[in-house]
């Protein structure tokens, strides 16, 4: 028996991993760990308890809840921390590392009292959510976008625990969501018409290869399932892999808002105008708060430079094993605008 732990397991990419485990039959409910920072008493906790899976309490802050809830598990799907305003400020050459203090300052901080538990608990496997940034023909160590700063340090120090406590380690670099294009084009409001921008700016633009959070959650959910199974471990074990759709499907900001001003009836465009002008009108018309938004900005750069354009066929392969497609992003942004609708189809039509 191999029980499976996931980390954030009421959110979207941990709750569509354990969806997909259980539909796709990969692991028995009993086997599954849901771990949730929440307690008993809370509507999250009866609703994870509803799965069939186990429920049980971890708070990234406290590495001993970490410990106790990972008693008797062989797997564990890290799910990286909500908590970015951790990262906001911290210096993108900070490496995770700071002698004399007793705390690291960003992400990584939680990431390192999650695995370090697991060490103590008797993991034999942990399987880290990292983000899909940073591909250079392959899965590379740097990045320009402040986002990844603490998944690199992650995948770091969990090579280096793995090497060390001889646990077995899989990095995954999920591709970035389908459902996450409004953070992208400028915090946009994606109901419709509610955003009455025509004009968005941005620091700059790039290609992505958009990925929608189910597809993530059922690809994850074959890697989970193949600990323990010969051919699966060869496939994942000590890899860092990336899970996204092919470049050929790839869309920019400034294609994505094409789509956007399609599905709501009035056209809006990406105005490239550099970091500096990015986060004066963020800050300065749009009223947000210059840590955030500095912290974000760097991302462009990444875009601009191909760090999402992915090519590896991993999701692909995976989805299809059991019989399931991508979804294109052109279906959720059309689901989102509108509660629905083929873009493609209405556009062959015009
Ligand atoms: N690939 C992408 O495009 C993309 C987009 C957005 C984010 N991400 C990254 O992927 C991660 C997962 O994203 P998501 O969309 O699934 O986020 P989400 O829906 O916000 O879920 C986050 C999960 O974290 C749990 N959580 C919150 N505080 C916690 C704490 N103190 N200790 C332990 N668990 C805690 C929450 O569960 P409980 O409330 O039950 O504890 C929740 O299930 C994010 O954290 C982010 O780093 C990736």
């Amino acid at each position: 028996m191999s029980r499976i732990a996931i980390v954030g397991a009421s959110g979207k990419l941990g709750g569509a991993t354990l969806s997909a485990l259980v539909a796709h039959n990969l692991a028995p409910p009993s086997d599954i760990i849901a771990m949730t920072s929440s307690t008993p008493d809370s509507q999250t906790w009866a609703k994870l308890s509803s799965t069939g899976a186990q429920v049980r309490h971890a708070r990234f802050e406290d590495g001993a809840t970490f410990e106790d809830a990972l008693r008797d598990v062989q797997t564990l799907f890290l799910v990286s921390t909500p908590d970015i305003a951790l990262d906001f400020g911290v210096a993108m050459d900070y490496d995770g590392t700071a002698p004399g203090a007793e705390k690291d300052i960003g992400r990584e901080s939680h990431h390192k009292n999650a695995i370090d538990a697991a060490v103590k608990a008797g993991v034999k496997w942990i399987v880290y959510s990292s983000l899909g940034f940073g591909f250079k023909g392959g899965a590379g160590g740097e990045s320009k976008a402040g986002v990844m700063r603490a998944h690199l340090c992650t995948e770091a120090y969990l090579r280096s625990v793995g090497a060390a406590h001889g646990v077995k380690i899989t990095i995954l670099r999920e591709g970035l969501y389908n459902e996450s294009w409004p953070l992208y084009l400028g915090y946009f409001d994606s109901r419709n018409a509610k955003d009455e921008r025509d004009v968005v700016p941005l620091a700059g633009d790039g290609k992505i290869c958009w990925t929608a959070i189910r597809d993530l959650g059922v690809a994850s959910a074959l890697v989970l399932a193949s600990g323990g199974i010969e051919d699966g471990e060869k496939e994942f074990v000590g890899r860092t892999v990336y899970l996204s759709t092919r470049p050929g499907t790839a869309r920019t900001v400034g294609e994505i808002a094409g789509i956007v001003g399609w599905e709501r009836g009035r056209g809006v465009r990406v105005d490239v105008v550099g970091r500096e002008e990015h986060e004066r009108y963020y800050t300065e018309d749009r009223g947000m708060q210059r840590p955030g938004v500095e912290w974000w900005a760097s991302t462009y750069e990444a875009l601009e430079d191909g760090e999402c354009l992915v090519d590896d066929p991993m999701l692909e392969n995976l989805l299809a094993r059991v019989g399931l497609k991508p979804i294109p992003v052109e279906e959720t942004v059309a689901a989102m605008i509108k509660g629905g609708g083929d873009w493609k189809s209405k556009q062959q039509k015009a």
